[in-house]
């Protein structure tokens, strides 16, 4: 078995390619840190290649395909991604246009090309990592919860489209809320609410996707959120994402 982990230096990648290598996967590690990537194979007792790229290029994004499309892959994790906190009129838009490459454009196109090979064997599996804010709209946070509400959205028509074919391929989307990781450090706010742990958010977002889930949301508090969330007026949906946005902005969690 052999998996391919987008954002396998740090956080939810890093844990899910650690406890894909305790499942006996052999490991294909993407990101741009390549000492952080050696760090995460050094957990790893089955075979590991490392692949130091920045997946905001997508020329780098054509090229990891090329290099690895015969490699047999039974698992994509694209968990690759980051967000930035502040007001839209606020916010560096070069920034922003990288966390689109990142978090939209690079996930589009290894789930695609990675996709059209799946198919065509019937086989293979992809675990998009997109977030509790794929659900919602993000005052605050704005341009990273449009990213995941594209992860979410697609990933879910995808679902469909390889069930009405009765396809042995599957498709997952992880939809976490906070988890304890990098990520509000090069997003440059804090949380509020108290971050579910790495390890405990990998383990469980790998356990369903290879259980044939669609959404996996880990955490009783999110998932009763997210439910609360679908009968409430959108303005006030608005006001309570924007109110956490804000606290977390001032780090006042
Ligand atoms: N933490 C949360 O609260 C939370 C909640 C829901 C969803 N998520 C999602 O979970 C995923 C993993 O994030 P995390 O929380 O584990 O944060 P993290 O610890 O900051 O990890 C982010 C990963 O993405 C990689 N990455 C970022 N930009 C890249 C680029 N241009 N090219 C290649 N790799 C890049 C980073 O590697 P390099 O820096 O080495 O490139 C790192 O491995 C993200 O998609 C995030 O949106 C996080």
């Amino acid at each position: 078995m052999k998996a391919l982990v987008t954002g396998a230096s740090s956080g939810i990648g890093r844990d899910m390619a650690v406890y894909l290598g305790e499942l006996g996967y052999d490991l294909i590690l993407v990101s741009r840190d390549e000492n952080r990537l050696k760090e995460t194979a050094s957990k790893i007792k089955t075979n590991v290649t490392i692949y130091p790229v920045d997946l905001s290029g997508m020329d780098n994004c054509f090229k990891l395909y090329d290099k690895f499309k015969d490699e047999d892959i039974d698992l994509l994790v694209n968990g690759a991604g980051f967000g930035l906190f502040g007001n839209t009129w606020e916010t560096d838009i070069n920034k922003e246009m990288k966390m689109i490459d990142v978090n939209i454009k690079c996930l589009h196109i290894l789930t695609k090309l990675f996709l059209q090979d799946m198919v065509k064997k019937d086989k293979g599996r992809i675990l998009n990592i997109a977030s509790s804010a794929g659900f919602l709209s993000g005052p605050g946070l704005n341009t990273y919860y449009a990213t995941k509400n594209y992860v979410t959205k697609w990933t879910m028509a995808i679902y469909e489209e390889l069930r009405k074919i009765k396809s042995n391929v599957h498709i997952s989307c992880l939809c976490p809320g906070p988890v304890n990781t990098n990520f509000n450090k090069v997003a440059g706010g804090s949380f509020t609410v108290k971050g579910l742990s790495s390890e405990y958010v990998a383990k469980y977002g790998i356990d369903k996707c290879l259980k044939n889930k669609l959404i996996i949301i880990p955490g009783t508090m999110i998932k009763i959120g997210l439910f609360v969330n679908r009968f409430s007026p959108y303005k006030l949906s608005l006001r309570v994402v924007h109110h956490i946005q804000s606290m977390k902005k001032k780090g006042n969690g």
